[in-house]
């Protein structure tokens, strides 16, 4: 596959994820569901494509998300969150666009990791010209100390 150019369009659909980088995310988290992808850039066996509409299902299990980046990243980004409001896990793999209002309204409410330099991503020649971040939504376990502390009898 020849490289995308970054001005079409469609361009915004191809950032497939590196597959080194995706397997070390599978290995560490266990990934159920990839919740935007083509038969053929799919991350898992369970997947959603453009046809289904990712936005419009039920996100369940463990989720990965490397979604559009055009103008309905911040859908993504909105569906991912009240989606792990509903119980799933979701790890969302977004270009690092602090000045946004989706970053700020979503992305701010997870556990954000910045990418140290940039992804090759998928069927491009170079990396990519925006730096990017991993943001994850998830219910922290219990806090064992907390819970002990707590049911402690007062003094
Ligand atoms: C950045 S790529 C990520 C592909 C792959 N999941 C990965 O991580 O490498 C975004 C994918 O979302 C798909 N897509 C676009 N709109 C979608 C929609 N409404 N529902 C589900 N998938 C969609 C595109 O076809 C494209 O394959």
């Amino acid at each position: 596959m020849s490289a995308p150019s970054v001005h079409f369009s469609s361009a915004t659909d191809l950032w497939a994820t590196p597959d080194d980088f995706f397997a070390a995310q599978h290995k560490k988290h266990g990934f159920t569901l990839d919740v935007c992808a083509t038969p053929e850039n799919a991350k898992c066996a369970d997947y959603f494509t453009k046809e289904q509409d990712g936005l419009k299902q039920l996100w369940q299990g463990v989720v990965w998300m490397n979604p559009p980046y055009g103008r309905t990243i911040g859908n993504w980004m909105r569906k991912a969150y009240e989606s792990f409001q509903d119980g799933a896990k979701v790890v969302c793999l977004v270009p690092a666009r602090t000045d946004t209002a989706w970053w700020h309204d979503y992305a701010m409410k997870g556990r954000i990791e910045f990418i140290r330099g940039r992804l090759k991503f998928g069927g491009h020649k170079n990396s990519a010209p925006f730096p990017s971040a991993l943001v994850g939504f998830e219910h922290p376990g219990i806090d064992i100390d907390r819970v002990h502390f707590r049911s402690k009898p007062t003094a």
